[in-house]
Order: C-alpha cells, then structure tokens, then sequence
C-alpha cells in the first residue's frame, strides 16, 4: 500500500519503518526540517534502540523516504496515519491543534479528488473526538462521506520508547475503533499489516483503551514506588517482596479484581488499607494512591445510590447479601451496606440471602445484621420469587448462578432490574447516540428480560 505518516517523532517513525519493511511504500511528513533530513540520510533522530539500520535499510531501498510538506501526496496515497503530537494544554486536557491541522491539510488535498483515501488517527485523544471533532472536519473540507468515498479509524500506538520496534511487531493486538461498522471492512487491507489481532471497536472504545492503558501503567508505577517506600523504610526489602508479588499470577498479575461492578468490602481490604495507610501515617510515610482507595470506594457506592435515586422507583429487592459471591461472610458488605443505606433514606428494601435462613444465622452474621439492619427480619425475605413479587426494581449487586435472572423468571412480574455489574448499562452518560449502542442516559435497562 502507499502510506502517509504525518509526524514522525517516536510512534510515527516507528510505524513508518515498519511498515517499509514490511514491503509498504511509505512517505514521512514532518515540519521539522532536521528530522526529515535525518531521516532521509538514514540516521533516526532520536534514540531508538535498531531504528537507525532499518530506516537505513528502508530508505536505501526506496521503501521509504521523508518530506517536509506533503504537496499533492493525499491524492497518490491509499491512507494516511496521524502520529502527530498531543501535548498537554493548560488546563490538563489534550492539546489537538496539531492532528485538526494536519486532517484539514488532508481533507484539503482530497477535495474535488477521486481517489479513495483512508485516515487512520494513531495519535492519543479523549473519546469522543474522533467522531465530534475529526470526522466532521474531514467530511466538511474534504467534501467526502465517511464510509462511503472516505474511511477513517482509530488506531491508538501502543508502544514505549527505548522499546518501540518490539513493541510495535509483537503487540498482542491492534484496536480499530470506528465510527460506525461499516467502515471496519474499508480497512481489510492495511488491517493485515497491523500487527497481532485486529480487534474492531467503537472510536470512542479505542480512544479510551490508550488512556486506559496509559492510566494502568502509572498507577503500576505509582504503586510500586509506594510499596518501595514504605518497605524500605520497614527494612523490608521492596524488589524481594515485588518480585513474589508478580509471581502470584492467580491474584495479582491477573484479570483478577479488574472487572468494573459493584463496590469492594469484605473482612480484610478495606481493614488492610486501613492498616497499611495508618502503619505509614505514623512513620512519616505519605502513600497518597493508597490512601485515595477507600475514598474512591467510597464514591463508586455514592454513584451506585445515586444511580439507583435516578430510577425513581422506591421499592427495591436486592439480591445475595454476602460481601461477594461464593461467600457467606456479612462483615463489611457492600451490598448490606446498600441495603442498610437504602433502608435508612426511606426506600422500601427487600432482601434475598440464599446464603442462610433468618432463622440459622452465624453468631457472626446475626451480629452484623443487627448492627447495620436493626429490623432485618422484615426486610429479609425467605426466596429470590418473594423478593421479585415485592419489588419494583431489583439492584443486582453480584453476580451467582443462584441469583440470576432469566427472561422467563421475570415475565410474571413488574420489577425492572439495575445491574450494578453491568457499567454498560448502569453508567452510559447522556452523549448522544453512540456506535457501542450504550443507553443515551443512565437507565434502567432491564437487559436480562430483554426488554
Ligand atoms: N512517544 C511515545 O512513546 C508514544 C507512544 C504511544 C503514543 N504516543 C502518542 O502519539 C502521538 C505522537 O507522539 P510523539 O511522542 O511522537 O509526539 P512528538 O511531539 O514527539 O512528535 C510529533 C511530530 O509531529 C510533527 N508535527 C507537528 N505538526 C505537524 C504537521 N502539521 N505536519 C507534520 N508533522 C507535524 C512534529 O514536528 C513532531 O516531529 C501523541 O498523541 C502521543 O501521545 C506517543
């Protein structure tokens, strides 16, 4: 294919040496007139561990060469990737003004032109702008409609510097977001050049994955230094204890706890935070990730209550009472806690624990049930039948094969359903129709009566 990169600092450069080397023809645009000529004589301009031969490979062999202006190339090219940069403005959001100019240069050069041409947006944005801000833009100058005589799609560049080649060749996967469905199918072609599984999306899905992705990794960082901190001062040695941490694949370097849902509770994390952040308090220690846990807990209950108020609907059945599935246990719910909350701002609650009969409760339990919910025997109710027949909205706040509910169970009664560990369905925020086919408000969505 004939390939446009725009802006060639690390990620553009990267992908334009790949790609080359992959056999694609491949032109660089860059306003920096040292970095194209760098380039052009075969030297990266920068540091970038096995870029230099591959660029001096590539352009030897004419796959690959540099410019500072792109005149009449959109016209002759089949795509071209935005890998400008998108530095920080001053209020903290994403400074676009580089990726608006250049899709306006390219919308320009495509105006009153036939041949088809597709953008594929590498560089780093916040959801939304592809679709509110890119697409327009291009569809206005260029005079074109997306999915019909122009493709675009997000391609987020995944890879470090220092580590970019490797990164870049074995990615585990390429996110294609587009802005509706059909256009995934204009990028057949290249997508058999983008490295690992093509996984299609929405826009607004791959623009948030690189932030995700990003925001995971500095809080790895963040968290590794905090641990380093306060086991160095403990005289307990921090790269020990990291390393065995990292080898518990099972709890810690896995999927495990990073499901969004409901909030955590529970006889030991919100105990051990505690701990922990207290044990540094008092040696002087600040850990500031850690001590923002329990708050964030906090605010992900506030939101669960606040999008339960939002139903309008008063009397509710909660489902399964134990801190988690697969557990008995009471102690620090968060869904008892929901129940006790509820109760106490006036809801009428129902509650099913298939977990124990009111009549055969652990000391345990008991104790906690009188302490948070006083008046438990008229809240608990003896089946899941009981609770559906009682109430007008059931919040589902775990997910148990004993507790879920079908189409056919639901079709006798008058209960819609909250599923409190559905973010799709319980956070979508009024922005107006979006490709994933999220709710437009946060609603109730009775998604397993299928209504
Ligand atoms: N640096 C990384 O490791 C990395 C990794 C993944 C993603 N990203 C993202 O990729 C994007 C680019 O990052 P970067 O680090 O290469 O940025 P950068 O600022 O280092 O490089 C951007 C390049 O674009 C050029 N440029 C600016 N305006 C131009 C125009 N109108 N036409 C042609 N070229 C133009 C600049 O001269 C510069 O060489 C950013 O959104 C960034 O967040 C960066």
């Amino acid at each position: 294919m004939r390939i446009l990169i725009w802006g060639l600092g690390c990620p553009g450069l990267v992908s334009a040496a790949c790609l080359a080397q992959m056999g694609h023809d491949v032109i660089g645009i860059d306003i920096d007139e040292a970095k194209v000529s760098a380039i052009n004589s075969g030297h990266s301009p920068f540091r970038e561990p096995g870029l230099t031969p591959l660029l001096e490979e590539n352009v030897k062999r004419g796959r690959l060469r540099a410019i500072t202006a792109s005149r009449d190339c959109v016209q002759n090219a089949d795509v071209s990737f935005i890998s400008v940069g998108t530095p920080s403005a001053s209020t903290g959001a994403l400074d676009t003004s580089q990726v608006e100019s250049v899709a306006e240069t390219i919308a320009s050069e495509l105006r009153g032109t036939a041949h088809f041409h597709q953008v594929v947006l590498r560089s780093t944005v916040c959801p939304g702008f592809t679709r509110e801000v890119l697409a327009p833009r291009l569809e206005k100058i260029s005079g074109r409609r997306i999915g019909r005589d122009l493709a675009l799609a997000v391609c987020p560049e995944f890879l470090r510097e220092g580590n970019a080649l490797d990164d870049f060749r074995e990615a585990p996967f390429s996110a294609l977001g587009t802005i509706e469905s059909r256009s995934a199918e204009m990028f057949s072609e290249l997508a058999r050049s983008l490295p690992g599984e093509v996984v299609q999306m929405s826009a607004e899905e791959a623009e948030m994955l690189k932030l995700m992705n990003n925001s995971f990794h500095a809080l790895k960082v963040g968290f590794a230094n905090e641990m380093g901190r306060i086991c160095a001062a403990g005289g307990v040695d921090p790269e020990k204890l990291m390393a065995l941490l990292c080898r518990d694949t099972r709890l810690n370097i896995s999927p495990a706890y990073l499901s969004p849902g409901f909030a955590f509770g529970g006889p030991c994390l919100p105990k051990d935070i505690a701990a922990i952040t207290t044990h540094a308090r008092s040696a002087g220690i600040k850990l500031p990730i850690l001590e923002s846990v329990l708050p964030s807990n906090e605010a992900h209950f506030d939101a669960c209550v606040r999008a339960i108020r939002a139903t309008g609907l008063r009397d509710v059945g909660i489902l399964g009472l134990a801190f988690k599935s697969g557990s008995d246990d009471l102690r620090n719910s968060p869904s008892l806690r929901l129940a006790a909350h509820l109760h106490h701002e006036g809801f009428s609650v129902r509650a099913y624990n298939p977990d124990e009969e009111p009549g055969t409760l652990s000391e345990s339990n008991r104790r906690v049930l009188e302490r948070l919910l006083p008046h438990y025997d008229q809240i608990l109710r003896p089946s899941l039948e009981a609770v559906l027949a009682s109430s007008s909205l059931i919040i589902i706040t775990q997910r148990r094969p004993e507790l879920t509910l079908t189409p056919e169970m639901l079709k006798d009664y008058d209960v819609k359903v909250l599923d409190l560990i559905d973010p799709a369905s319980t956070w979508a925020t009024p922005s107006g129709d979006r490709a994933c086919n999220r709710a437009s408000t946060i609603e109730i969505r009775n998604s397993l009566a299928g209504a």
